[in-house]
């Protein structure tokens, strides 16, 4: 049975959904509710990957600019708002939200989204309320780097981040709350590439700032109210989702912890069950990444395979000096390499090596493009021809966090039984048994040059994300 306010509520959700209000239809999950429930003026939430956090952030962000918010009071008359984050691409889930449930014919026509760049009309990004309860309010975007000029123009009404800000963005944003007693709110799941945030740990310890903090659980995303309650993942996607993380992060995205956990191997998947020594005959796409490195054993080249269905992945061998080496000696090594794999040079589908070292003190700089020259006079061909055979070295697109997600590509490989490695290839065998995340470790540079390849692969969507990475 459901009581009368009860279903009073259903309808009314029913009327608007029919009107098409998304802001009034939604229907929220215990932990969206109490967020949009809690009006003190400075709440950080911080939870696992998925449970809906942008969503509810936006919804409030909507509210408190239109003077309509269901749950709490918000300042009268037009509003300044800001919100902000790394970048409009990674500020992009929270601009997307936004734009999908903003009435349109609120705001200044002269705004339009543009996907993963934010919003254009003006010379900055703002959003403008012309018409309707929120007229003359303003939402306006800056991301953490342009910090105090744009941040800290005017006072504001409103602060909200999406993403875990630094120190120095949540400092100055403190003094422009002051006049209006405005509101800063947080929506952040911490990841191992977050700044430092001590600090905010110490705001919450100090009782300065309020906290939620909430689980990814089948209970925390689904949603209340209707005649049914809808989860939007089940305990299987949960399960999926998660396992795609490498072992340090996952309290982390599973349940917003501060900190990574010191865990030890990140290709904690990778053991000597997946040693092969046979690599089977079959239609395999081929990818070669590089390594460059100056000092004696630091260059590594290694070779992989993907099955046609992009199923299975062998990391199939490795060339590698123990010296230090000329880029004619690399290019003898590798081609040696796909030599005794019986791969011609163009049948190589992808090729990757690691941006220019900058060399030593004596010199010996390495490049991708050196590197194909000496292939080709190697090979006695003309570089013209190589290139049109395929033969164009890749840099490895960085970008923050990319490092980890191609680990986290190959562990997850590994822990779906997908990938192989081949036992020659002690190099990769030793730095996966040992290297614990330091970047400067030498165990790394095999596994970076396998690494490129793979991202490689994936890339090219030879390997099919979907199953090996979630969120
Ligand atoms: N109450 C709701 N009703 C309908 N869909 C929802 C609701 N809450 C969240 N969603 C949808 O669920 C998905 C995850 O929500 P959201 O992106 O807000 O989560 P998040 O916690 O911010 O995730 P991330 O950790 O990736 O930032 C999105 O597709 C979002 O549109
Ligand atoms: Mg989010």
């Amino acid at each position: 049975m459901i009581g009368r306010a009860e279903a009073a509520r259903i309808l009314e959700a029913a009327e608007a959904r029919r009107l098409g209000d998304p802001l009034r239809s939604v229907r929220l999950t215990d932990p969206q509710q109490a967020f949009l429930q809690d009006g003190r003026r400075k709440l950080l939430w911080r939870g696992g990957n998925s449970i809906g956090k942008t969503f509810a952030h936006v919804l409030h962000i909507l509210h408190f600019a239109r003077g309509t918010h269901p749950w709490q009071a918000t300042p009268r008359g037009p509003k300044q708002l800001m919100l902000a984050g790394y970048s409009f691409a990674q500020m992009d889930p929270l601009c997307r939200a936004l734009w999908a449930i903003i009435p349109k014919d609120e705001i200044d026509p002269k705004v339009t989204y543009v996907p993963r760049q934010g919003f254009r009309g003006y010379k900055e990004p703002v959003i403008p309320f012309i018409r309707g309860p929120g007229a003359g309010s303003v939402i306006a975007f800056a991301t953490y780097k342009q910090g105090a000029g744009r941040i800290m123009g005017d006072q504001l009404h409103y602060f909200g981040m999406d993403e875990p800000p630094p120190e120095g963005v949540w400092g100055e944003a403190q003094p422009r709350l002051n006049r209006h007693s405005g509101q800063a709110r947080v929506t952040m799941t911490p990841t191992p590439d977050s700044p430092p945030l001590g600090y905010m740990r110490k705001l919450v310890e100090d009782g300065k700032l309020t906290e939620m903090q909430t689980s990814l659980t089948v209970e925390a995303v689904t949603r209340r109210g209707g005649l049914i309650d809808s989860p939007w993942m089940s305990a299987d996607d949960i399960e999926v989702a998660l396992s795609s993380y490498l072992d340090d992060e996952l309290p982390m995205r599973r349940d917003g912890a501060w900190d990574a956990l010191v865990s030890g191997r990140w290709l904690s998947a990778v053991t000597d069950a997946i040693l092969i020594d046979e690599i089977p005959d079959s239609g395999w796409y081929v990818a070669v990444g590089v390594d460059h490195g100056a000092k004696a054993g630091r260059q590594y080249a290694s070779l992989v395979l993907a099955s046609a269905d992009g199923e299975q992945v062998i990391v199939a061998d490795e060339a590698h000096a123990d010296g230090v080496t000329t880029t004619r000696e690399d290019a003898q090594a590798l081609l040696a390499m796909l030599q005794r794999n019986g791969i011609p040079y163009h049948q190589v589908d992808h090729w990757r090596g690691d941006r220019r070292h900058a060399g030593d003190f004596w010199g010996n700089e390495k490049t991708n493009r050196e590197l194909a020259r000496e292939i080709c006079d190697e090979l006695g061909i003309r570089q013209r021809d190589a290139v049109e055979r395929g033969l164009r070295i890749r840099t490895p697109r960085k970008y923050q966090g990319s490092v980890r997600f191609g680990f986290r590509l190959i562990n997850s490989l590994a822990k779906a039984g997908r990938l192989q490695v081949h036992r020659r290839c002690e190099g990769f065998r030793t730095g996966a048994l040992g290297w614990v995340g330091r970047p400067e470790d030498p165990l790394k540079d095999p596994l970076d040059a396998a690494r490129y390849a793979i991202e490689a692969l994936h890339d090219a969507q030879v390997i099919h994300a979907r199953r090996v990475e979630a969120a």
